[in-house]
């Protein structure tokens, strides 16, 4: 795609990736893919804010091309060090030595250690205000969205926050950048919340703190690093993130995620049983084989919502491994204040059952009711598996 000017002399000037597997070398995204949203404001001085990760570098430096040369660039702003948004700062500060570098005070030992780059680079304070000429960008300090050093940028003149990664999502841009442009606009939101709970979640209080610290700052277009820019309705998804930011303290909604896992297919027969007692009582119930599914798609479904069914057999006296990975990796994740309740079959003696105790002890989730059968259910077993996933459907319905 080319540049593409989203306010006068405001350019987009980011790339698709649609090659990288794994963000974060972690999260899926062959089907989805991202953006590295970057932004180049052509004044008097001019300013790249953010840059790209090491791939695409002939196109992004071609977009920048298109509206000046790349050795006139002033100033790079770096919000944030990860790579994805900094992986071509090295070619950068060989192609425009003259650029200083201006990120937050902690920044500064991150651009040494990561890049070896100490020359030219300047820490800006916290509302820090630079002038460009006819516009004026002033700085916010934002840390831990989702490192220390995070910071955003925001045009006084157009009312555009340059966001980073808060805001932002999975999912390529399919031509249209913008909100208004957009027709699947359920696509980037769901995308939005697998990205949220991958990779920013756990710094929720960070994300709460900072949405209040820029209450007052009259923004007219978010423009993240990643996924859309929101110049329709910018207000629709900071009040997602503020959703999403506020389940990690307070209640999540009055629903069902149900994680299995079977071996022959015993627990999955219980599993279905499971599934039309929580159905018989009418709250929204979300299913994944976690065999099957990574954990990136199920992480979503467990931070969003209050109630959690375990279904997974124990397996050499412990947890069905693929679920113990997927608790494990709820709990790193600090996906807290759950009720969960767990069913599955064993063949000789339990033992999934303590451990998943063991496993979510460290993030609250409260245990309320356990079932457990021998090898393959019978029709009496099935029909109090049924009773059991009702019974906690309506222990979630209820709040309780
Ligand atoms: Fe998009 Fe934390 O990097």
């Amino acid at each position: 795609m080319p540049a593409v000017e989203i306010r006068p002399n405001v350019y987009w000037i980011g790339v698709n990736d649609r090659t990288t597997d794994l963000f974060e070398g972690l999260w899926p995204i062959t089907q989805e893919g991202v953006s590295y949203n970057t932004y180049l404001i052509n004044d008097e001085k001019k300013a790249v804010v953010d840059l790209v990760k090491g791939l695409k570098t002939d196109e992004f430096f071609d977009h920048i091309a298109e509206i000046v040369p790349v050795p006139e660039i002033d100033y790079v702003i770096i919000n944030h060090m990860e790579p994805d948004h900094t992986g071509v700062l090295r070619t950068f500060r060989k192609i425009a030595p003259k650029a200083t570098i201006l990120g937050s005070a902690k920044t500064k030992n991150l651009l040494a250690s990561f890049y070896g780059i100490t020359e030219n680079v300047r820490a800006v304070e916290d509302g820090e205000m630079l002038s460009l000429g006819q516009k004026t960008l002033q700085f916010f300090s934002t840390p831990l969205i989702h490192w220390p050093e995070t910071m955003m940028t925001y045009d006084t003149s157009e009312h555009i926050l340059f966001s980073c990664d808060a805001f932002g999502g999975y999912g390529a841009l399919r031509g249209a950048i913008f909100d208004d442009e957009c027709t699947d606009l359920n696509f980037y939101q769901k995308e939005a919340l697998r990205y949220y709970v991958n990779i920013v979640a756990n710094f929720s209080k960070a994300v709460l703190r900072a949405i209040e610290k820029l209450t007052n700052v009259p923004v007219e277009i978010i423009a993240p690093s990643h996924g859309l820019i929101w110049r329709k309705n910018p207000q629709l998804i900071v009040d997602l993130y503020k959703k999403w930011a506020e389940y990690a303290g307070g209640p999540a909604e009055p629903e069902i995620t149900l994680i299995y896992g079977s071996m022959y297919g015993n627990t999955e027969t219980m599993m279905n049983a499971v599934a039309r007692g929580i159905s018989r009582v009418g709250i929204p119930l979300e299913i994944f084989d976690v065999a099957r599914t990574h954990v990136s798609y199920i992480l979503p479904a467990l931070w969003s919502r209050a109630g959690v069914m375990v279904g997974a057999p124990t397996y050499e006296g412990k947890m069905f491994p693929l679920m113990a990975q997927v608790l494990e990796m709820a709990a790193l994740k600090r996906i807290a204040n759950k009720k969960v309740a767990y069913f599955g079959s064993y063949g000789w003696s339990g033992g999934a059952l303590k451990n998943l105790s063991a496993i979510v002890e460290p993030v609250k989730w409260e245990l309320v009711d356990s079932f457990e059968f021998v090898g393959k259910p019978t029709d009496e077993e099935l029909r109090k598996g049924e009773e059991f996933g009702a019974r906690f459907a309506e222990l979630i319905k209820a709040g309780s």
